[in-house]
């Protein structure tokens, strides 16, 4: 089946009792067993849920993976990944990653010694010097968050498998409509699908998609043992909402094609950074490995110390953090997203105070430039 019919009927499994077309909310914590030995697939929400189970099927479907995973945010999925790892482990991180996910592993876990190495992983040779005896994950997110930096997904599978590592890759600016990393050699996606797959800025979640089947059984373990699941509600609305992740994608696209381009030639813009310009660094193998090239952009204004200003006229563009909902959001990452980097890690890579990052939604593209031209001006 092609893509855009399985974003609609993807871990769809007839409810036999009623006919229902959709998945109901099992709003249940525990489930009758037949004997003490025999259930009827579940026997208590933590270790599984059958709406939760419906986003498992959906998001293992769309990923193209074996197996799917779902839990109460990113972070928790996240978390739940490094898990399965164990104290003296050692990660190698992309620098251009959610600032969450910079304070997760370099303020919590590196508690437990689970140490990590952020380097610039668009150049594969930083990456090699970086192993070491006890190395035992790449982490990655690309497209980059704020900066948008591209990795070449195929290529560093090729150096993790070599070197025994796993290829960790956050999907969540892409999403399986516009990227697979499974196809492209990564052993495992995670989302937060807070943003696009929910894409209505009213639930948390965090999917995990994998093939491996004893990684499966690693992350399942966790899983049920920790327990930062996603419960039923959320997961009926994250249902609700990937059914139209296509469209929706095809929409925030088309708009933020539209936007980077009238940014890159306004006056008062220095620079845009979105990988579908041309002039964009990450542009060619963007289109190597993905089909698009997402809604987000950021931009970085010449007159920074009039950053407040811009700010308070817009009147579309909400002033929030987060990202990938219909409605379209601007942040400032150095301030927000990103304000758990220290400062002379933000100067390092380029997050001044003057970015502005923008997630564009899929209002009438007229009206957001109209938006912007006002703020700007
Ligand atoms: C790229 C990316 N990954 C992970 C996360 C964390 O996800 P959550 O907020 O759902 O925990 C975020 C949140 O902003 C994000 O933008």
């Amino acid at each position: 089946m092609k893509l855009k019919t399985r974003l609609i009927h993807a871990g769809e499994e007839e409810d036999l009792s009623t006919g229902a077309v959709t998945v109901p909310i099992y709003q249940v914590s525990t489930f009758k067993q037949e004997t003490v030995d025999s259930n009827k697939g579940y026997d208590y929400s933590r270790a599984g849920n059958p709406t939760r189970a419906a986003v498992e099927r959906y998001i293992a479907n769309i990923e193209g993976a074996k197996y799917g995973y779902a839990f109460s945010s990113g972070l928790a999925a996240l978390s739940t990944i490094l898990m399965t790892f164990k104290a003296g482990d050692h990660f190698i991180v992309s620098n251009d990653v959610y600032g969450g996910t910079f304070r997760l592993l370099n303020q919590v876990f590196n508690r437990l010694n689970l140490t990590s190495t952020f380097v610039d992983a668009t150049d594969q040779d930083k990456i090699r010097k970086e192993i070491r005896p006890n190395t035992k994950a790449v982490f990655i997110e690309t497209p980059g968050n704020p900066l948008f930096k591209v990795i070449d997904i195929n290529k560093l599978s090729k150096l993790t498998k070599e070197n025994n590592l796993r290829l960790i890759v956050d999907n969540t600016f892409l999403t399986p409509y516009w990227q697979n990393p499974l196809d492209l050699g990564a052993d495992i996606v995670f989302h937060s699908a807070t943003k696009y797959l929910g894409g209505h800025s009213d639930v948390l979640a965090g999917v995990i998609a994998i093939n491996d089947s004893q990684l499966a059984e690693e992350i399942n373990l966790v899983q049920k043992a920790v327990g930062a699941v996603l419960g039923p509600q959320d997961s009926y609305l994250l249902l609700r909402g990937m059914k139209t992740l296509g469209i929706r994608m095809e929409e925030h696209e088309k708009n933020a094609r539209e936007i980077a381009k009238w940014l890159d030639n306004h006056p008062k813009v220095k620079k845009v950074y979105y990988p579908g310009l041309k002039t964009h660094p990450g542009h060619e193998l963007s289109k190597k490995q993905a089909r698009g090239f997402g809604g987000i952009l950021s931009f970085e204004i010449k007159e920074k110390e009039r950053i407040d200003d811009i700010l308070s006229r817009f009147k579309i563009f909400k002033l929030a953090v987060s990202l990938g909902a219909v409605e379209s959001l601007v942040s400032v990452p150095a301030k927000m997203t990103h304000a758990t980097l220290p400062k002379e890690l933000q100067d390092e890579l380029g997050i001044s105070d003057g970015l502005i990052r923008i997630s564009i939604g899929i209002e009438d593209v007229e009206d957001l430039i109209e938006d912007l031209e006002v703020a700007l001006q």
